[in-house]
């Protein structure tokens, strides 16, 4: 299968997933966000691969007027029941089916990476204003506390060595040229029962057939178990979060 099959395979593995991804995936600390869209000038704020609305809401509370695309009709529901104020469109990052020239940021909120790179640079460059922001933003569990690497590692024991590294800012070229990067380190609470049903949401488990979902689940369980106690304790997960930030010439 060629990168651009695999990548169309397991960004639509999301579909299935909406309500678990709003209720287990973490939000992004609001200083992170604040910091995407410091230099943004005044203007519609286009939120792309939206998914839940997890990005949404903080640019919605950070009093941006915001447009969101989202290519999975089962995230966009989430999204509209959540956030009913807000401008939903189904599209995605190659074709968003937003006007030329009609916003001042285009956002990705751990979505960038399941763009085609060419053609959503592209698509970036034609909807910002010169002088608009392409800002992209990963979270991540932070893999330097041992811990959170032997939950990590579990979460890939069917494709050991494919760690998550789903940041690809390094993938956005012309016309965009300056970029700045700053990652913010912060604690999740949550349980460990939810960090044991994190993985549900990631896409190379969702992808698989359930016999191999299976495994996944049982090596994670125990995983969590050994490193941060039984089921229903409370955890502080160690968090990275990377925020990029390109200007629009
Ligand atoms: C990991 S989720 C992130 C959702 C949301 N932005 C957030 O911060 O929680 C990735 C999202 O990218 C979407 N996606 C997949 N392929 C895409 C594409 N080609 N263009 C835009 N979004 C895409 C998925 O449907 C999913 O909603």
């Amino acid at each position: 299968m060629g990168v651009e099959d695999e990548r169309r395979r397991l960004g639509g593995a999301f579909a299935e997933g909406g309500a678990a991804y709003a209720r287990l995936r973490p939000s992004y600390p609001r200083e992170a966000v604040a910091w995407m869209i410091a230099e943004v000038p005044p203007g519609v704020v286009a939120d792309v691969g939206a998914g839940t609305g997890k990005l949404t809401r903080l640019l919605v509370d950070l009093e941006r007027d915001v447009v969101a695309v989202e290519p999975s009709t089962d995230m966009a529901m989430q999204l509209r029941e959540g956030l009913p104020a807000v401008d939903v469109r189904v599209g995605s990052g190659e074709s968003t089916g937003l006007d030329d020239a009609s916003a001042a940021a285009v956002c990705y909120g751990q979505a960038w990476h399941w763009v085609e790179p060419g053609q959503g640079t592209t698509e970036a460059a034609r909807v910002l204003r010169p002088g608009g922001v392409l800002g992209l933003v990963w979270n991540y569990m932070d893999t330097g506390d041992s811990r959170v690497d032997a939950v990590n590692q579990a979460m890939h024991v069917l494709d050991p060595g494919v760690l998550d590294k789903s940041e690809s800012a390094g993938d956005v070229g012309a016309p965009f040229g300056h970029h700045e990067n700053r990652e913010f380190r912060w604690a999740w609470s949550m349980t460990t029962s939810d960090l044991a049903e994190l993985v549900t949401t990631r896409s190379y488990y969702l992808a698989r057939p359930e016999p191999e979902r299976a495994e996944i689940r049982a090596a994670v369980t125990a995983a969590v178990e050994q490193h941060f106690g039984p089921a229903g304790a409370n955890v502080e997960l160690p968090q990275v979060t990377s925020v990029h930030r390109f200007l629009r010439p």
